[in-house]
């Protein structure tokens, strides 16, 4: 694992969007998987604005989303969809068939599900998969008791991870179930880059330095791959014993 102190909230942003941007200026067919979340909206807005100052061509990426909510109905404003047209597709001006969704309105999921699996092996794999980390270690929305062998499935939030999210559904409409990589899929990504912002991560980043391979906090999955890097701003680092 490669950790990356930054000096503050915006360098540790502009370090992962550079991340994205100097992987699809020097790889134009780059596979990317894409993480929601708020720590990502800013790496969004700076991947737009880089993009944007370096007149870098994206037409030949592809892009796969970790996850999303069972339930909502198209355009629903909290689905991570939603989010992803804002603030990835439209800024970027891309095209929708560049983008792999998770089928959540499928007939059969778990056939579904398993097709998504297929369609990620048959675009190469992802070459660079970006992940958030939610305050109880969840990442896509493997939450604890995941296992390292799961693959893309539906999976029941938790009261934690709901809480977290509730205010994003001001209606009370939140999902109970999501569709998510799991764990296996993430961790068969070329380059895995999390982001971490903010207290509210500190103690789950703490926890993630001080244990491997334990399905409590499945971010710790990740310290077995070869390429993992995390980079941290001074908050969520702030409870771990690493000098800048
Ligand atoms: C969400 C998403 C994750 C995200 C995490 C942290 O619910 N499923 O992909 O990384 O939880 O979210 P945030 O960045 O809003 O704290």
């Amino acid at each position: 694992m490669r950790i990356i102190l930054s000096e503050s909230t915006q360098e540790a942003v502009t370090i992962v969007a550079t991340m994205v941007t100097d992987r699809i200026s020097s790889h134009p067919n780059s596979v990317i998987g894409l993480a929601t979340g708020k720590t990502m909206e800013p790496v969004y807005a700076e991947w737009a604005r880089l993009a944007q100052i370096q007149n870098l061509k994206s037409e030949k990426c592809f892009f796969f989303m970790l996850d999303e909510y069972m339930g909502l109905p198209k355009g629903h404003p909290a689905s991570f969809r939603t989010y992803i047209e804002k603030r990835v597709l439209n800024p970027l001006n891309l095209h929708v068939d560049q983008f792999s969704f998770p089928p959540v309105f499928a007939d059969s999921i778990h056939e579904a599900a398993s097709h998504y699996e297929l369609s990620l092996k048959e675009a190469g794999g992802i070459d660079l998969q970006l992940l958030g980390i939610g305050g109880n270690g969840h990442i896509g929305f493997n939450e604890p008791g995941s296992l390292k062998n799961s693959r893309t499935r539906l999976v029941e939030l938790t009261p934690e991870t709901r809480k977290a999210n509730e205010s994003d559904f001001p209606n009370g409409d939140m999902p109970m179930r999501a569709l998510s990589m799991g764990i296996e899929t993430i961790l068969q990504g070329k380059h895995l880059v999390m982001l971490a912002t903010g207290k509210s991560k500190a103690d789950a980043i703490k926890y993630l330095m001080n244990h491997h391979d334990d399905p409590t906090c499945p971010a710790t999955f990740l310290k077995s791959h070869p390429n993992f890097t995390l980079v941290l701003d001074p908050d969520a680092a702030s409870k771990i014993n690493l000098k800048i």
